[in-house]
């Protein structure tokens, strides 16, 4: 799997969203890119997933052109993913349904990610009944059921306490180390970005472009640690102030 983004950029209208963007993500990498908000994060995800066209360059999975929506790219937004009406295993199933998989295979593969993200036991709760974290792993084994080659994150821990945050932060990281997944993680959560990623793009925005990138070469056998580690608290405030000096003044 390789993933190649070349100097895309996206217009509404008259206005420039994104202005010449280049990444590319290799198989079982972990990407993040960090960007405040209306920086054309969402934008840029909603691209890759083939839900919006490039007003101009190329994203190609494999060597093969985006052109749509496709199960080589399962996706997982901030929040209200879920179908409401539909149990967590057959939010789970739905994509595999979608695929015409056979209804055995539906079925062994559901239980399974469903143990991958640690709710065997909720598969016949309804979104309303799980808590914001279960939520979003459950939208994770949804994600995952298709078999996509790369797993495209937009904010997905966004909408929860920090606490619960970084435990789904460690949940990801070591799923990613497990399964050997190819992740791309859009967050604006410097922390979060730095915790998880190897590499990691800053977007600054109007118009969205990368301006600063960076390899995250930290011990990560123990993510609260890493929270704490010296190093990581350098690189912290180190893309922090570059976040910073993006922003327009505020005084
Ligand atoms: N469909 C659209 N039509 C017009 N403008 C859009 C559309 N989608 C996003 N935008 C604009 O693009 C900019 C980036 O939005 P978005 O990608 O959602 O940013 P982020 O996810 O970083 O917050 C914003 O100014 C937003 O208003
Ligand atoms: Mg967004």
């Amino acid at each position: 799997m390789e993933l190649i983004v070349k100097n895309l950029s996206k217009r509404f209208g008259e206005k420039l969203i994104l202005d010449r963007l280049s990444l590319s993500i290799e198989s079982g990498e972990f990407i993040s890119l960090v960007g405040s908000s209306g920086s054309g994060k969402s934008t840029i995800l909603r691209l890759i997933a083939g839900l919006e066209h490039p007003s101009s360059g190329i994203i190609s999975v494999d060597g093969t052109p985006v052109s749509g929506p496709g199960p080589d790219r399962g996706m997982v937004f901030q929040k209200y993913s879920l179908y409401p009406w539909l149990n967590a295993a057959a939010n789970v199933a739905f994509g595999m349904r979608l695929q015409r998989m056979k209804p055995t295979e539906i079925r062994e593969r559901t239980a399974y990610f469903l143990e991958v993200v640690g709710l065997s036991e909720a598969g016949n709760k309804l979104p309303r009944e799980l808590s914001g974290g279960m939520q979003q792993r459950v939208a994770i084994a949804r994600a995952l059921a298709t078999n996509p080659s790369i797993l495209l994150l937009d904010e997905p821990f966004g909408a929860l306490d920090l606490q619960i945050r970084e435990s789904m932060q460690d949940f990801l990281h070591k799923l990613w180390q497990r399964t050997g997944l190819t992740v791309l993680l859009i967050t604006h959560d410097v922390e979060e970005a730095l915790v998880l990623a190897q590499r990691v793009h800053v977007l600054a925005p109007n118009p969205g472009r990368i301006v600063r990138s960076l390899e995250v070469d930290l011990n990560k056998s123990d993510l609260d640690q890493l929270r704490l580690s010296s190093n990581f608290l350098a690189l912290r405030r180190s893309l922090s102030r570059t976040m910073r000096e993006l922003e327009p003044s505020l005084c």
